[in-house]
């Protein structure tokens, strides 16, 4: 999960929601039988964490500060479950008998975070390497291998090491890139005779906008939000693509003709549907997607950011050499893409319109609603989630048409239950997982190189500020009985479909 949906979350438990829908997405189940089967047998299905928001013991095993170790310490009272934080569900102790729980959900991979800043404290190399650290995740890749379970690796998910933060003002300065290099180095040297699929960054997309846009955060804004006039969004951004693609460089040129392993990056994926049939609201859709894929995607596959880009945000986009033009392009082996939901996008000049996370050069505003009142699909009973699988089937197309069919990972996926009486009875997380699922078949039957399914999150995780209030793991962790871990019916339902062909 990510923070720009945490922060629609929190606003959607803050408010008082109306709850019109009932079991309709539950009843759709009965239509749906997905198969392990129909999948090809090398198909990775999964569930996701990152290190911030599972492993707890910030102040451990050597552990150096992370940033986001600064941001929930000093400004604890804005984040539900701020109190939890130092500890988190304690995976850093517990992480052998978590390999056993994903064992037991029949898994054959997961999506792991390692920690900059538990491998290497200050982040860099003449900081120092911390010994704990590295073996903590040499027993972790270890255990899970031994129980055939295929660690799926993200080098940065949000958090990096605060003194690079504090030194450097972190991704805003370009030196961070030889600091990335160096860990990313590390990471490849150590663990990637292991290690067969790495991911550079986690949603990049969503740390530009929520902290360097809007400032959220961010001690330390850009005065843009009145203007907004930002530059700072696109500046962070433009460090970590040339980060992606020195550390796609180094994987290719000195590790991956013996490591036999791929490398991609992971990107924060909404749909963008239009608002209207009005070609206004049409082109507002189809900029969000240059906007929001192209802004990654675009030099990668094409050597440049898209055009629309370049003439809406003008000098305050930062250009490539064509040494930087050369290095980027084709700097992947897949895309990973986080779907949650599809918004409508309606033409809107007017930034005092727009979302709070909307970007304010796009000329565009999201709306839950569209022009006649709807919402994409029914919305969740416990969520207020507007639940839209088709969406991920058309995103899916479309990043096959405009990608050139890349190889993709469905990286996260899932939906929170805020409030559902009892946690462990979601069958409206069934529901949801299943429907995704069908519709990845789908995608796959119509040529679309899909590789793999995380469902978000094994366990529940700290979620920034909504904490554990969205209890998104196919997990509960019971606060009450020392952490224990215990697998909802959601877990059951996956266990089963990749154990048994679920028929229901
Ligand atoms: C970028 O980092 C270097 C150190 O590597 C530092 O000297 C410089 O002041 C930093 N630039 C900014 C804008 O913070
Ligand atoms: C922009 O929208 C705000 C709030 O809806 C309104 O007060 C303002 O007049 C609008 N500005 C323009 C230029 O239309
Ligand atoms: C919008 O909702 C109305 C009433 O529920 C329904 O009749 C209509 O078909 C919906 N329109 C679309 C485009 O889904
Ligand atoms: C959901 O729960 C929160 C507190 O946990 C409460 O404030 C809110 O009103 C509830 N919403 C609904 C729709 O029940
Ligand atoms: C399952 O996927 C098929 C397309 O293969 C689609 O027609 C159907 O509506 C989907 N069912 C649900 C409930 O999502």
């Amino acid at each position: 999960m990510k923070m720009f949906s945490s922060l629609r979350f929190i606003m959607a438990i803050l408010s008082i929601v109306v709850l019109h829908s009932n079991l309709s997405v539950a009843k759709g189940l009965r239509n749906v039988h997905p198969k392990r089967a129909s999948f090809p047998s090398d198909f990775l299905f999964g569930a996701g964490s990152s290190a911030m928001q599972i492993e707890g013991a910030a102040h451990e095993g050597g552990k150096g500060l992370g940033l986001w170790d600064d941001i929930v310490e000093r400004h604890k009272a804005t984040f539900v479950d701020g109190d939890k934080f130092s500890t988190l569900i304690e995976h850093y102790k517990r992480y052998k008998e978590d390999v056993q729980h994903l064992k037991h959900l029949g898994v054959n991979s997961y999506r792991m975070t390692i920690s900059w800043s538990r491998v290497m404290p200050d982040g860099t190399l003449k900081g120092g390497i911390n010994k704990e650290g590295i073996n903590f995740y040499n027993n972790l890749i270890n255990d899970l291998l031994e129980n055939d379970i295929e660690p799926f690796v993200t080098i940065m998910h949000f958090d990096y090491p605060l003194a690079l933060h504090q030194k450097l003002r972190g991704f805003l300065n370009r030196t961070i890139v030889n600091h990335y290099k160096d860990y990313c180095n590390l990471l490849f040297k150590t663990y990637g005779d292991r290690v067969k699929h790495w991911t550079t960054f986690n949603e990049p997309q969503v740390t530009a906008i929520h902290n360097y846009m809007h400032g959220y955060d961010n001690d330390d804004r850009e005065p843009c939000q009145d203007t907004g006039m930002c530059s700072e969004a696109y500046t962070v951004l433009h460090n970590f693509l040339i980060c992606h693609a020195t550390a796609a460089k180094l994987y290719r040129k000195k590790f991956q003709a013996t490591q036999r392993g791929e490398i991609g990056i992971v990107l924060q994926a909404p749909n963008y549907v239009p608002y209207s049939s009005k070609s206004e609201d049409v082109d507002a859709a189809n900029r969000l997607m240059d906007f929001s894929f192209g802004w990654v995607l675009d030099p990668i596959y094409y050597g440049d950011y898209p055009q629309i880009m370049r003439k809406l945000v003008g000098n305050r986009l930062p250009k490539f050499t064509k040494k930087e033009e050369n290095m980027i392009k084709g700097s992947l082996d897949f895309v990973g893409v986080n779907y949650y939901y599809s918004v409508f996008a309606r033409h809107e000049s007017n930034r005092s319109n727009m979302f709070p996370l909307d970007n304010f050069d796009a000329l565009a505003a999201t709306n839950e609603f569209n022009a006649e009142g709807n919402t994409t699909g029914p919305k969740d009973q416990y969520s207020g989630m507007s639940v839209y699988p088709k969406g991920l089937y058309d995103l899916l197309i479309y990043m096959k048409e405009k990608y050139q069919n890349p190889n993709i990972y469905i990286t996260e996926n899932g939906i929170s239950s805020p409030n559902m009486t009892n946690q462990l009875k979601d069958e409206n997380r069934i529901a949801y997982i299943a429907t995704h699922i069908n519709t990845t078949k789908a995608a796959i039957d119509n040529d679309v190189n899909v590789r793999g399914y995380f469902v978000w999150a094994a366990f529940d995780t700290f979620e920034f500020h909504a904490g554990y209030s969205g209890h998104m793991g196919l997990y509960h962790v019971d606060f009450n009985d020392n952490l224990k871990r215990v697998p909802k019916a959601s877990a059951k339902w996956y266990r089963n479909f990749m154990t048994s062909n679920y028929r229901k």
